[in-house]
């Protein structure tokens, strides 16, 4: 959850483990990369495969509500491994949960326009519901079995997690928060044991139960209440805790008996979130007509979830493939295989350069002004590529612009890219715009003086954008480079 929403990520983020003790995020990502990689090569190596090395693409996933920054560092993290570049694919969770269940076998139309659960033209909403983050995409069917991206990506930090926080808060509220808090940290095994058991707990509770739910606590829980408790009698304390009688301990006090309509409400804040989030989606104009769900990952398993957001979208087709928890990763492989089959992409964030143009003292403000060869000029102008929320073409250049030397003499020109939350960022030191590199040209003819100039386009290539100028007058003088998020 540390790359999602973190707007100072660099290289060099420190990352702490459960008993704070310091370390580099990127190379507790690499580790763990590389673990699962060389599991994988012994595990081929084992089956005596005759698999090379050389011959594996590997398929990386990540949410589609991070960032460009996140993306970047998880790529770095798998090229330090090494798994370079070109053996690396990052495929977004949601799409490539979408690609799956259209590869689901279904009957197909007489006419062939059907690809997996959806026909042509017919647009639907993928919901990937996953341990920590709710991550939703909107695409169309287009012809060939590519999908356009509707909306941007978008979600939530409400993922299944959330149920176990709502379960140790409860326990809390009973135990007392002190006391949870020492058991957590005193006895990290016993308070592991405890969520194991919550966790298999968990995926019983659904809304037509009417059994108790029987959760294994460890001793340790009791104990350590009574240590800082003294001549505290805990079941006393738990009847007397606003749950009463919904909750009560057994098996001295190694077992908790819970209601389970009480057990339900874990639930309630998440299903909530989510579905209220849902229903705003829902309210945006090309959103409104879609009309399936499809529920993804591993929390999409929980009868709750199922159920909160049938209830909500009695409308709508609600879609749960069997293994909804191995949709993203099934999907992952055919990703892998196949080229990628989105043809159009909702950018989530605008991208621009930054500029000089001539001061106009109706418009500028006098901050940004500035003098070169005594011709006034305003300082930091964002120069629009793309704005959030339009749909750009996969792999396609978008809109070229053309920019011009401000000196005769200059040998280089620098495009320094910004990026920016806002649909119409003006200056480029404006809320919410990031610095995100310099593209450097350089322009060593300087014969025609101040008659020179360059073109620069951008290129958004799945998880990647890269930034091109060509010199105006010679199409051989081009520079590429992949944006830097990471600075
Ligand atoms: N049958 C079930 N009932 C309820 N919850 C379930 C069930 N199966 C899995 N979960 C929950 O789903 C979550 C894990 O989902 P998943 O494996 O998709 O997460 P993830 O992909 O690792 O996380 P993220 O997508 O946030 O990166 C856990 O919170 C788990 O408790
Ligand atoms: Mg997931």
């Amino acid at each position: 959850m540390m790359l999602y929403n973190n707007m100072d990520l660099t290289r060099e983020t420190i990352i702490e483990d459960e008993k704070g003790k310091k370390m580099e995020a990127l190379k507790v990502f690499t580790s763990s990369i590389g673990y699962l990689k060389n599991k994988l090569l012994t595990k081929c190596k084992n089956q005596t495969t005759d698999i090379n090395e050389s011959e594996i693409t590997w398929v990386l996933t990540v949410p589609a509500i991070w960032d460009d920054k996140s993306r970047q560092f998880m790529r770095e993290a798998a090229e330090k491994v090494p798994i370079y570049g070109e053996k690396l694919i990052l495929a977004l969770e949601p799409e490539a949960a979408s690609f799956y269940c259209r590869h689901l076998p279904v009957q197909k139309d007489s006419d062939n326009s059907t690809y997996g659960v959806f026909k042509s033209g017919e647009k639907y909403m993928v919901v990937d519901a996953g341990g920590g983050t709710i991550d939703i995409i909107v695409h169309e069917v287009k012809g060939d079995g590519y999908v356009r991206e509707l909306y941007k990506a978008n979600g939530g930090d409400w993922g299944g997690t959330k149920v176990d926080s709502s379960f140790i808060s409860l326990l809390a509220d009973v135990v007392g928060k002190d006391v949870m808090e020492t058991f957590k940290s005193d006895k990290k095994y016993d308070f592991l044991y405890l969520m194991r058991n919550f966790e298999i707990k968990k995926r019983t509770i659904c809304p037509e139960r009417s059994e108790k739910i029987i959760i294994n606590i460890p001793i340790s829980l009791s104990e350590t209440f009574s240590k800082m408790n003294p001549g505290s009698n805990i079941n006393e304390v738990t009847l007397n805790s606003k749950y009463g009688y919904q909750l009560t301990w057994t098996g001295n006090k190694v077992r908790i008996r819970m209601e389970a309509k009480l057990a339900r409400t874990l639930f309630d804040a998440n299903c909530k979130q989510i579905v209220d989030h849902l229903k705003d989606l829902f309210m945006q104009p090309v959103v409104k007509d879609v009309s399936s769900i499809l529920l993804v990952g591993g929390f999409a398993e929980s009868l709750m979830l199922q159920s909160a957001i049938r209830d909500a979208f009695k409308n709508k087709k609600v879609i749960i493939p069997a293994e909804a928890d191995l949709a993203v990763l099934k999907g992952a492989v055919i990703c892998g295989h196949e080229p990628e089959k989105i043809s159009g992409r909702i950018c989530r964030y605008t991208y621009g350069v930054d500029i000089v143009t001539e001061f106009d003292s109706t418009i500028h403000p006098n901050s940004k002004k500035f003098l070169r060869n005594n011709k006034e000029y305003c300082d930091d102008i964002f120069d629009i590529h793309v704005r959030v929320g339009q749909i750009v073409e996969v792999g396609e250049p978008q809109v070229r612009q053309t920019y011009v030397v401000t000196k005769p003499d200059q040998e280089s020109i620098e495009f320094k890219i910004y990026t920016s939350n806002n649909k119409e960022p003006t200056y480029t030191t404006d809320e919410g715009c990031t610095y995100l590199g310099t593209l450097t040209i350089d322009m060593p003819d300087t014969s025609k003086g101040i008659d020179r100039g360059a073109t620069v386009h951008m290129t958004f290539s799945g998880t990647e954008i890269t930034v091109t100028a060509v010199d105006k007058d010679d199409p051989e003088r081009a520079v590429t480079t992949k944006v830097d998020f990471l600075g």
